[in-house]
């Protein structure tokens, strides 16, 4: 792998113009979504989150602030048990466990069903998160990239959706995970396969939101801007993180934890579903 992640870090950085050392919002529970297991007063005290991708970018930040809000957490990914061990233990053993899962393949989102049930019982948020980003036009997919794409972007949320809904109860939520970009005039050819998969996301959104509010469950999605992650970042010369930051008027990328907390707005919201909410400094 290419990517740095110090390199990144220092980019990132750079765009955020902020210290390294620095927190979003200087919380520091929200910083580490430990709570030395004391949640009894807190808003998502006995509350069951399941996200895919938990080891990184949006799907840790979103791990973390759950945590931070009293939440146990599912920390699901598929190769670096080292980043998923550390979100664990970021938020306390006693609330948190990693589980190795392919979140694209129906039987990875089972397992995952079945672990996340097995240890804590129900799923109350489920953040079916974990995606990939092709840049690939019209020429240059091949039937593999599509298959790969839409295995992970399309059909792991699809079938997690089915695996999970035996075991929400009334009043859980659904937060699905979109792009910007599939509002924004200012994409380019290469993103052809990557918003096929998003577009067929908000179509889910839409849909079951109609079938399980009979269920009373609320089913939205978050759809952010450019935001430095490993995803976003990976491959990216400096210059290109620039110009696609000047996108926004705040011209920076956003910060996973500035989605983090959209999607745990859309994990307690009680009359909102069905919709799309972009997150992304005002860019589109
Ligand atoms: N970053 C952006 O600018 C941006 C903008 C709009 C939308 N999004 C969407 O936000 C979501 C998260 O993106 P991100 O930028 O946070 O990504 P990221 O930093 O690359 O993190 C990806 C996470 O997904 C996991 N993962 C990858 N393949 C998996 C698989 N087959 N099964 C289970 N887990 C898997 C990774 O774990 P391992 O490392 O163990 O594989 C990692 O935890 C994606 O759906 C993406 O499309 C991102």
């Amino acid at each position: 792998m290419t990517f740095k992640i110090a390199t990144t870090t220092a980019i990132r950085d750079k765009i955020f113009h902020r210290n390294s050392s620095s927190s979003s919002n200087g919380d520091a529970t929200a910083m580490n979504g430990h709570t030395n297991g004391n949640t009894a007063n807190m808003p998502l005290a006995g509350k069951v989150a399941l996200i895919t991708g938990a080891s990184k970018g949006i799907g840790r930040a979103t791990a973390v602030h759950l945590a931070s809000q009293g939440a146990s957490i599912v920390v699901n990914y598929s190769s670096d048990a080292n980043a998923a061990e550390e979100v664990v233990g970021q938020i306390g053993r006693e609330r948190a466990f990693a589980v190795k899962a392919d979140a694209g393949s129906v039987k990875g989102v089972e397992d995952l069903v079945k672990q996340t049930v097995s240890r804590f019982g129900k799923i109350d948020i489920l953040v079916p998160n974990a995606g990939i980003l092709p840049m690939k036009d019209i020429e240059t997919t091949t039937e593999a990239d599509f298959d790969q794409c839409m295995t992970l972007n399309v059909k792991g949320p699809y079938f997690l959706v089915q695996k999970a809904i035996p075991f929400m109860p009334a009043g859980a939520r659904i937060v699905l995970v979109s792009t910007t970009l599939c509002a924004a005039s200012t994409v380019t050819p290469n993103y052809l396969l990557y918003l096929t998969s998003k577009g067929a996301i908000e179509q889910m959104t839409r849909v079951l939101a109609k079938q399980l509010g009979s269920k009373q469950i609320a089913v939205n999605a978050v759809a952010p801007g450019p935001t430095a992650t490993e995803l976003f970042m990976k491959g990216k010369p400096e210059q290109v993180i620039k110009t696609i930051s000047s996108f926004s008027p705040q011209n920076r990328l956003g910060r996973p934890e500035e989605i983090a907390e959209v999607i745990a707005h859309l994990g307690v919201t009680s009359w909102m579903s069905g919709q799309i909410v972009r997150v992304n400094g005002g860019m589109a």
